[in-house]
C-alpha cells in the first residue's frame, strides 16, 4: 500500500514511525515532513494545508491511503476532497471536524446530548458578554469560538483578566475571525487527562489515556504552550472511569453525530476534567494530540495502520487493540523563547549518540541546512521519548537522552510526569 502521512511535527513523525513498521505498508511519503520523518518516509514539499498540491501529489503517486495529523486540513475539508475523489483517508469530514473548528457548536451539541460539560454562554457581542461575566464572577473562562494556534482559551481569575481577554479577542481582533464569538464558561477544578478514541462513524474504541503539560515551566507555571510534555498510562483513567468516559461522553458523541448527519471517522480527541462530580468534557479535538500521540505510537504493539484502515472502512466494532503494559514518557525540547518569539536555525548536535534501548526520538521541528547539519526551525524541536515499566523509568530514560543532546539553542522542563511519579512513590 502507498501511504501518505499529511503534517510535520512530532505526532506525525511518531506516525510515520508507526505506518512504517507495518508489513501493509510499501511506500510511506509525509507532506511536508521534517529532518527526522525523512528516515521513515519520504518527505515531499507540500504545505499540510495547500490541499490542491496535496491532492495532485495523491493523484500523481496513486496514494492508497492517506492520514491526516492536524487539524487545519481536516476543517478545510482534505477529507472531503478525498471522499469525492474514492480515495481512502484517516480523519474526519469538515461538517464532523467543526467539533474542533467551533467550540460553540461543541457546547451546543453537548447541551443537546446531554454530555457533561462546564455551563456556558455564545456571545458576537463584546458588552452582552462583558455584562454576563461582571454577573457571574471569577474564576470564569473566556475561549475564542474557532481555531486559535492553541492561544484562544483565557482562565481568568479575576474580573479584569476575563474583561480584558473580551476586549483583545471581539475589539482589538486577537485571533482575527476565530474570535469574532466568545464561549464563556464556567471553571472547573479538577485533574486533567487526554482521552482518545478511534472512531468510524458508528462505534468508537478507547486507545490509551496519556498527561500533558501545558504551561512552558516546571511546577506548571507560565504560558500555555501546545504541550511540553506528556505520558501514558495516565494513572487517573482507571478501567472504571474509562468505561464512564465512554458511556457518557464518548459513545453519545458518535451517536448524536450520525444522527445530525455528521457521522464521525477518525480520531476523536478528548480534553477531560476530572472533577469530583466525575469526568467532564473540556474540549474537542478532532486529530491526536501532540505530544500525546508521541507516547501512544511507542506503546502501541498492534499494527496501526491496520487500525487507521478499520476506522476508514466502518469495522472497528470488530476490532482491538494490543498495548505494551508499560509507561511512556515524552520530553518536549523547545527553542529557547518558546511560546514567545525564538531564533530560528540553531544547530542541533549529537543526537545520534543520545539515544538508547529505551528511547525514542521524534523530531517536531527541524531541518538540514545547506551545510547538512541539524538545525532547530520550530518552536517544539524535539519530542524525547523513554519508556520502561512505570512512569518513573519511563522518565529516567528520557531525561538521560535529554541530557546527551548537545543543543544550547533548547530547553525543557524538567518534571515531566511528576504527577504520576509522585503517585508511583506512595
Ligand atoms: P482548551 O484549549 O479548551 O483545551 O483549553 C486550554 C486549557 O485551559 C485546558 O487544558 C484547561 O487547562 C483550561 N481550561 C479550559 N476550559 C476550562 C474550564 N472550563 N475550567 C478550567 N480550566 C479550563
Ligand atoms: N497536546 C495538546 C494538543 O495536542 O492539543
Amino acid at each position: 500500500m502507498k501511504v501518505l502521512v499529511v503534517g510535520s511535527g512530532g505526532r506525525e513523525h511518531s506516525l510515520c514511525w508507526a505506518i512504517a513498521a507495518s508489513p501493509l505498508c510499501d511506500q510511506l511519503y509525509c507532506a511536508p515532513g521534517n529532518a527526522g520523518i525523512a528516515a521513515d518516509a519520504e518527505c515531499v514539499d507540500i504545505g499540510a494545508e495547500d490541499l490542491d498540491g496535496l491532492i495532485k501529489f495523491i493523484q500523481d503517486k496513486e496514494i492508497e491511503f492517506v492520514v491526516v495529523g492536524p487539524e487545519a486540513p481536516l476543517i478545510l475539508g482534505l477529507v472531503d476532497r478525498l471522499d469525492a475523489l474514492g480515495i481512502k483517508s484517516f480523519g474526519p469530514t469538515a461538517a464532523a471536524a467543526i467539533l474542533e473548528g467551533s467550540k460553540g457548536f461543541m457546547k451546543d451539541f453537548c447541551a443537546k446530548q446531554g454530555i457533561p460539560t462546564a455551563s456556558y454562554r455564545r456571545f458576537s457581542e463584546p458588552e452582552a458578554a462583558k455584562t454576563w461575566v461582571r454577573k457571574q464572577g471569577a474564576p470564569i473562562v473566556i475561549k475564542a469560538d474557532g481555531l486559535a494556534a492553541g492561544k484562544g482559551v483565557t482562565v481568568a481569575t479575576d474580573i479584569n483578566e476575563a474583561l480584558s481577554a473580551i476586549d483583545a479577542a471581539m475589539v482589538d481582533g486577537q485571533f482575527g475571525d476565530a474570535g469574532a464569538e466568545l464561549v464563556v464558561e464556567a471553571f472547573m477544578q479538577g485533574e486533567e487527562a487526554s482521552f482518545f478514541a478511534l472512531c468510524d462513524g458508528e462505534s468508537a474504541l478507547p486507545l490509551l489515556s496519556a498527561q500533558d503539560h501545558k504551561a512552558v515551566f516546571d511546577g506548571d507555571k507560565g504560558p500555555n504552550t501546545g504541550g511540553m510534555g506528556a505520558y501514558a498510562p495516565a494513572p487517573v483513567m482507571t478501567e472504571a472511569m474509562t468505561e464512564t468516559v465512554m458511556e457518557t461522553i464518548i459513545n453519545p458523541t458518535v451517536a448524536g453525530m450520525k444522527a445530525e448527519g455528521r457521522p464521525y471517522k477518525g480520531v476523536l480527541y478528548a480534553g477531560l476534567m476530572i472533577t469530583d462530580e466525575g469526568p467532564q468534557l473540556i474540549e474537542y479535538n478532532v486529530r491526536f494530540g501532540d505530544p500525546e500521540c508521541q507516547v501512544l505510537m511507542t506503546l502501541l504493539m498492534s499494527d496501526i495502520l491496520v487500525a487507521l484502515i478499520a476506522a476508514a472502512d466502518g469495522v472497528l466494532d470488530s476490532f482491538d487493540l494490543r498495548w505494551r503494559d508499560e509507561a511512556a514518557l515524552s520530553v518536549v525540547m523547545a527553542s529557547n523563547g518558546y511560546p514567545g518569539s525564538y531564533e530560528k536555525g540553531t544547530e542541533i548536535r549529537s543526537l545520534e549518540q543520545a539515544g538508547s534501548d529505551n528511547t525514542v526520538i521524534f523530531h517536531a521541528g527541524t531541518a538540514r541546512d545547506s551545510e547538512d547539519r541539524l538545525v532547530a526551525i520550530g518552536g517544539r524541536v524535539l519530542n524525547v521519548t523513554g519508556f520502561g515499566p512505570d512512569v518513573q523509568s519511563a522518565q529516567t530514560a528520557a531525561y538521560a537522552a535529554v541530557d546527551r543532546i548537545d543543543w544550547p539553542g533548547g530547553f525543557c522542563r524538567r518534571d515531566i510526569g511528576w504527577r504520576a511519579v509522585a503517585r508511583e512513590k506512595h
